[in-house]
């Protein structure tokens, strides 16, 4: 991965209760003292959805919550891993035994994936890692986890990694809202389903552009190899491919090639029982999205007048594609972002990959506070479950800092 590596502050435990309290938890469990802590924040992204992994720029920034991290070195090949939230078992095993079972999605496998990781390969460790928990993820989490600064959100590009400021506005904030359905992205499909669609209508698109095929991954090749604008693009799409659902017999038809040759060289293993794919909504998304990254990062910098609303209009148009072309919102998603724009945001969406999940919405800051009293009333305070959440799932949040060791002074 590009950039530079987390830094190491020395900080006064006394002065951070949530690490005091992780030290006890971890001298409660191991009786002895954690020698560091990590810090790793949670992140938004404003726009870009699903387009990381097509290989284009995303604009996301890390947030100012967090998960932390107590550590202990130790003069053997154990590891032992414990989770605060008990509902998280106990967990351990050597080092050079680390089995990752895919079909039971654990937590602990997410650490074992960065171990995993760090035995393989140094670079890119992190996007790497994720996907031996199965999911073909694109790099947005990690690379904003790392890459990111305090006061500013980050334009991310990938291939290679790079990454630049983008100011936001002053005059509006950021507000996260948990729709309170929750996504299992290493239990479901519907991630990589969505990834391998992308991956067949580069194919499709590339054979009928006269393009070597076989070698095209993502949507980004295409465009690139062609030398064309994404406006050009959509208009390749609407000639290309039909929105008629795409069966796996018509695609091998298109490539010239057999099921054995579709089933073996390009689907997945997790894929093979998969019959339909829509490859003209979910490229028209990428493209069109991918587009409204590079206005959105061109409002931030010059700033006219109306950037707030102009960004918000980006934001309402890429969730609208998001669950109308790229089919990742669900009723929950739907109604909380209705009940968002209702109490006052000038954009609203899902965020991240859909299917449950949180919604960012961009809201003036002098309509802040009606706007949260009315999402909590409209959302969360009739329904038990998510009212007992609604504490950590309703926010206004700040670009925060990347991710941290923590030393204790
Ligand atoms: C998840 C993945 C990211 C990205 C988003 C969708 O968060 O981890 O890589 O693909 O979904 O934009």
């Amino acid at each position: 991965m590009a950039g530079d590596a987390p830094s190491s502050l020395p900080v006064q435990l006394v002065e951070q209760p949530r690490l005091l309290k992780l030290k006890e938890s971890f001298i409660a469990k191991f009786g002895s003292a954690p020698k560091f802590y990590v810090r790793a924040p949670g992140r938004v992204n404003l726009i870009g959805e699903h387009i990381d992994y097509c290989g284009y720029a995303v604009l996301p920034m890390a947030i100012e919550q967090d998960i932390l991290i107590a550590v202990e070195p130790v003069n053997n090949d154990v590891v032992q891993l414990a989770n605060t939230n008990s509902l998280y078992l106990d967990f351990s095993t050597s080092v050079n035994d680390i089995q990752i079972k895919k079909n039971k999605p654990q937590w602990h496998n997410y650490f074992l994936c960065g171990l995993k990781g760090i035995q393989v390969e140094l670079a890119e460790i992190c996007t790497k890692s994720e996907r031996y928990i199965g999911t073909e993820g694109g790099g947005m989490d990690q690379s904003i986890s790392f890459l990111a600064e305090e006061g500013t959100a980050k334009l991310i590009e990938f291939s290679p990694l790079r990454a630049t400021d983008v100011r936001l506005p002053s005059g509006a904030v950021f507000v996260i809202a948990n729709s309170c359905v929750e996504m299992n992205k290493a239990a479901t499909s519907h991630y990589n389903i969505r990834v391998m669609e992308c991956r067949l209508a580069t194919k499709l698109l590339s054979k009928s552009r006269g393009l070597d095929w076989k070698k095209m991954l993502r949507l980004q090749d295409v465009q690139t190899k062609l030398g064309v604008s994404l406006e050009e693009m959509l208009t390749i799409v609407e000639e290309v491919l039909h929105p008629e659902p795409y069966s796996t017999e018509e695609i091998c038809k298109c490539l010239g090639i057999s099921l054995e040759d579709l089933r073996s060289q390009i689907l997945s293993q997790n894929m093979q029982d998969v019959s339909t794919f829509k490859l003209h909504q979910r490229a028209k998304h990428v493209y069109s999205e991918a587009a409204r990254v590079l206005e959105f990062k061109k409002i931030c910098n010059e700033a006219p007048a109306n950037a707030i609303q102009l960004l918000g209009e980006l934001m309402n148009q890429s969730y609208i594609s998001c669950r109308e072309m790229y089919e990742c919102s669900c009723p929950e998603l739907d109604r909380l972002v209705d009940i968002c724009l209702q109490s006052g945001a000038v954009g609203s969406r899902l965020t991240g990959a859909g299917w449950g999940g949180c919604t960012v919405s961009m809201v003036p800051t002098d309509k802040l506070n009606t706007f949260l009293k009315n999402v909590k009333k409209a959302y969360y305070q009739n329904d038990v479950q998510r009212l007992a959440l609604e504490n950590n799932s309703l926010f206004a949040t700040k670009p925060g800092r990347g991710a941290l060791v923590f030393v204790e002074a």
